[in-house]
């Protein structure tokens, strides 16, 4: 099967066999089979964070289980939500059934199993803000386990499910803890600036999910028009006295202090500064718009590979700084 159609970047891949399962009991089936054949397995939800080799050898299994269970307690909701759901519509509607506290995370592409593999976060909130606990099958011990928050070892776009349960964990569904009062979460930048333009002070959890709508489509290319993975490096996170000697030669730099020891940099400056934005190789360049996030226009998976590590190349050459490739390379 041709894989070009369930994969962001547009990269033209074929997988030896293909499934797409709908409830855990056909999860559970597809993975017996690849088990019993010796076959690898490779999930994939709605490919908007994969970089695919021209060929996937195994069984690429495509998770659409769908549902979502509201359980009402006081003045939270607790919610559970199947991994296979898109993530922007379940965001929407815990907004119009008045569950709050998703709004910043509107329209980032993919689906909900995928969020906890990455953390998704945008606009000062993250999955973590709001993860209870998420279910999956352990696929060695073929065993459904049901992980806490903590042992999901939520980051800055990191879990354990990049780390130790890389490849070895199916997330199958989320249980999230929401409220049923709204408290606009809009300390973030673009935000402030988006409300105090409109002259609005208390906007509603519609206004902010609106407003983050309408930031993200501003810069964020869609994918069906240019092929992208959203931000294709993490920002990098170095200490203050790195950051202070970097200062010395480049005053502009564009930085966030995390804590007592570390500041976040704008990968996206960083790149911007070295003349990689838009910058076309082999149908490969990062966004005109937006220099963190890199565009595919009919390059392969090696391509797009090659194009991040020359960025990153320049990148550690110019500011010693390394930058990490977010999305989940296969070749
Ligand atoms: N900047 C530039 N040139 C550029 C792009 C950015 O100089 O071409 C500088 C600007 O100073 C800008 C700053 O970088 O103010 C930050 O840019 P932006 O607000 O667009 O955010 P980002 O750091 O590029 C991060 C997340 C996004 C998330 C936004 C908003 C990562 C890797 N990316 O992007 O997440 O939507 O913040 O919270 O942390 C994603 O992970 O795929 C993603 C899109």
């Amino acid at each position: 099967i041709d894989l070009k159609n369930y994969n962001s970047l547009a990269v033209a891949a074929t997988a030896e066999y293909f499934v797409s399962v709908e409830n855990t009991s056909e999860l559970f089936a597809a993975v017996k089979y690849a088990k019993q054949h010796q076959l690898a397995i490779t999930v994939i939800g709605g490919g908007s964070n994969i970089v695919l080799a021209e060929s996937l050898s195994g069984l690429v299994i495509q998770l659409n289980s769908q549902g979502v269970v509201v359980s009402e307690q006081g003045d939270e909701a607790v919610i559970t939500v199947q991994a296979g759901e898109n993530w922007h519509n379940f965001v929407m509607y815990c907004v119009q059934q008045g569950y709050y506290g998703l709004e910043n995370l509107a329209l980032i592409p993919g689906r909900v199993g995928a969020a906890a593999i990455q953390n998704i976060g945008a606009y000062g909130v993250e999955l973590s803000d709001v993860l209870l606990s998420l279910k999956g099958l352990d696929i060695d011990s073929g065993e459904w386990r049901e992980l806490s928050k903590a042992q999901c070892q939520l980051a800055y776009r990191d879990s354990i499910f990049k780390g130790s349960l890389q490849d070895k964990f199916i997330i199958t569904e989320l249980c999230l803890k929401l409220s049923k009062s709204f408290h606009a979460n809009i300390g973030y930048q673009a935000l402030q600036q988006f409300f105090q333009q409109q002259n609005i002070d208390q906007p509603s959890a519609q206004q902010v999910a609106d407003a983050v709508i309408a930031i993200r489509s501003s810069k964020l290319p869609l994918p069906e028009q240019l092929p992208n993975a959203g931000s294709f490096f993490k920002n990098p996170v170095i200490t203050h006295s790195q950051c202070q000697e970097l200062l010395k030669q480049h005053p502009q730099l564009v930085y966030y202090p995390l804590d007592t020891q570390h500041v976040k940099l704008a990968a996206g400056w960083l790149i911007e500064q070295l003349g990689w934005k838009g910058k076309s190789l082999h149908g490969v360049a990062m966004h005109q718009q937006q220099a963190l996030v890199l565009i595919n226009q009919g390059g392969s998976g090696k391509d797009i590979i090659n194009y991040a590590q020359q960025v990153k190349d320049s990148v550690y050459q110019h500011f010693q700084v390394t930058l990490e490739i977010e999305p989940r390379i296969y070749c």
